[in-house]
């Protein structure tokens, strides 16, 4: 009879730990954080049998923040946490939508080391809006939400754990295989062995033929290898130094201090910044709602519906992080924020790239820089083909970068200056006062500036 008060007791903390357990994997498969296992039950029951409900803590208590893993569970830590700590780095190349990002992507692409991933967050950012547009419209939460679920995805993929993807993959991936990761040809780690296996039969030493010969064409890759086993990708990820990820839809760097204080990661961002009356250019010849400023550019007079309101957004978002980055140098950011232009970036490809390498710890490769020596000179391009389109890296950097200046009708160019005055100020960008100093391509609008990486 004595010990059934002592038997109730075991009975309620048991049931206290398999509702946590639930309630951890139920959690931990939302955020796709790290798997429970087996012997994690056996640290909760042991951590938590003393007092129970002291150490109980609603998992809906937590923020978006990565859930510090080891932290909950005490001395478990060492053992379950990730590979991070075992010297891989993770690169966030951090831009706005068409700042010259696919560029400057190729440069981390290109070397051996890298294992990089071309804007995953398109699926979460699909999943979303879609939800969005077919369900209630909830303004104000759905950007927490959206910008929690952005850094747990770079939080899995920078620990390989591409399967996370899967839960924002449309159709949902079967046995961790799909056909419809975003852009997955942009990564050469995707498309090359072991990931996508070359018929020839290269000898396989363990990465030493990868591609080698050459950049698989993009298009290539679609035919060769059309399914992406997640799995087969992560270990892929795992034979890799260095991680790196290009994406354009979180805002601003202060969203991402969560990823860069996370002691699982060791986090640098390379911060793209455009001149934003090029970027309205590219977004105009390539986005389709973009219709208005066409209207606008072909007649010069600005439509009433014209929606100023993205571009000052874009402005104010790079700004803000410029301004975090090189102005206030929080600790969290210290020596891990590099500024990079792409108009100077496209001026002078090879000394840039190597300042960027620099920053980030890499060799620089042989591979890199033919690449950069194919694909920065126009009279080595004849052999540049149509679906080159929209996405198009292989081009003359430097034409590219100014052909802006040729192609926006002064008043957009007048009502860009004024919205984005400050960042233009800023960065370098100069500000003209008239046509003639717009088109005059020998007047450089951009300033002299170096941009020294903090420490
Ligand atoms: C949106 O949801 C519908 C229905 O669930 C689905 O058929 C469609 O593929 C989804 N679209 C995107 C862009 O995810
Ligand atoms: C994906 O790759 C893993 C790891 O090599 C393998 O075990 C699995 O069978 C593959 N899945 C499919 C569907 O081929
Ligand atoms: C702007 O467009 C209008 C209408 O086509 C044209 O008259 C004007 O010259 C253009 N201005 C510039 C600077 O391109
Ligand atoms: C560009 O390529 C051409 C032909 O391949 C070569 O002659 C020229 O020197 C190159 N220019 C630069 C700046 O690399
Ligand atoms: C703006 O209009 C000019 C012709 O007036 C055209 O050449 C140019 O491509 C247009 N720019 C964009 C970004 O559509
Ligand atoms: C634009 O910026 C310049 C220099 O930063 C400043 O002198 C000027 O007053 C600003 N103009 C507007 C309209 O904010
Ligand atoms: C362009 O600017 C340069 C330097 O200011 C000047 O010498 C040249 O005459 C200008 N060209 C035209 C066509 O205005």
């Amino acid at each position: 009879m004595e010990c059934s008060w002592k038997t109730l007791l075991l009975l309620v903390c048991a049931s206290l730990v398999v509702q946590y357990v639930a309630l951890r994997s139920f959690r931990d498969s939302l955020f796709g954080i790290v798997m429970v296992k087996i012997h994690s039950l056996v640290i909760v029951a042991k951590t938590f049998v003393p007092g129970c409900e002291s150490r109980w803590r609603p998992p809906c208590d937590e923020s978006w923040a990565p859930p510090p893993d080891g932290a909950a569970t005490g001395s478990s830590s060492s053992s379950s946490s990730s590979s991070a700590s075992s010297g891989r780095r993770h690169i966030l190349l951090f831009a706005a939508t068409r700042s010259g990002s696919s560029f400057t992507g190729q440069l981390l692409n290109q070397h051996p080391d890298v294992f990089y991933v071309y804007e995953p967050l398109f699926h979460v950012w699909q999943s979303f809006t879609n939800a969005s547009s077919t369900c209630c419209q909830r303004r104000a939460p759905e950007r927490r939400e959206l910008l929690g679920a952005y850094r747990d995805l770079l939080l899995s993929l920078y620990t390989c754990q591409l399967s996370f993807l899967e839960s924002y993959i449309h159709p949902q991936p079967q046995d961790h295989v799909t056909p419809a990761l975003f852009r997955r040809s942009s990564s050469l780690a995707l498309c090359s062995p072991p990931v996508c296996p070359e018929e020839e039969g290269n000898a396989g030493g363990g990465g030493g033929g990868e591609s080698q010969a050459g950049q698989p064409e993009e298009a290539w890759c679609h035919k060769k290898c059309p399914l992406l086993n997640l799995t087969l990708a992560s270990e892929a990820c795992l034979r890799r130094d260095y991680v790196a990820i290009k994406a354009v839809r979180v805002p601003t760097v202060g969203d991402l201090r969560t990823l860069s204080e996370d002691p699982r990661l060791d986090l640098r961002i390379v911060h793209l910044v455009r001149d934003p009356r090029a970027i309205l250019a590219s977004r105009m010849s390539v986005f389709s709602g973009f219709r208005a400023w066409r209207i606008w550019n072909a007649t010069g007079r600005q439509p009433r519906y014209v929606d100023l309101a993205q571009i000052g957004h874009t402005c104010r978002d790079m700004e803000a992080s410029a301004e975090t980055g090189l102005v206030s140098r929080p600790p969290w950011l210290r020596g891990r924020y590099m500024l990079l232009r792409y108009e100077d970036l496209a001026w002078r490809p090879e000394d840039k790239a190597r300042d960027m390498y620099r920053f980030l710890g890499l060799r620089m490769e042989p591979r890199v820089l033919s690449w950069i020596a194919q694909n920065t000179n126009v009279s080595a391009l004849s052999a540049a083909s149509e679906w080159h389109y929209k996405y198009s890296t292989a081009r003359d950097s430097r034409a590219t970068a100014e052909s802006w200046r040729l192609r926006l009708n002064f008043s957009i160019v007048q009502a860009v200056q004024s919205l984005c005055n400050s960042t233009l100020a800023l960065l370098g960008y100069k500000q003209v006062q008239s046509v003639e100093e717009l088109r005059n391509l020998s007047i450089s609008l951009v300033e002299h500036r170096t941009f020294q990486p903090g420490l």
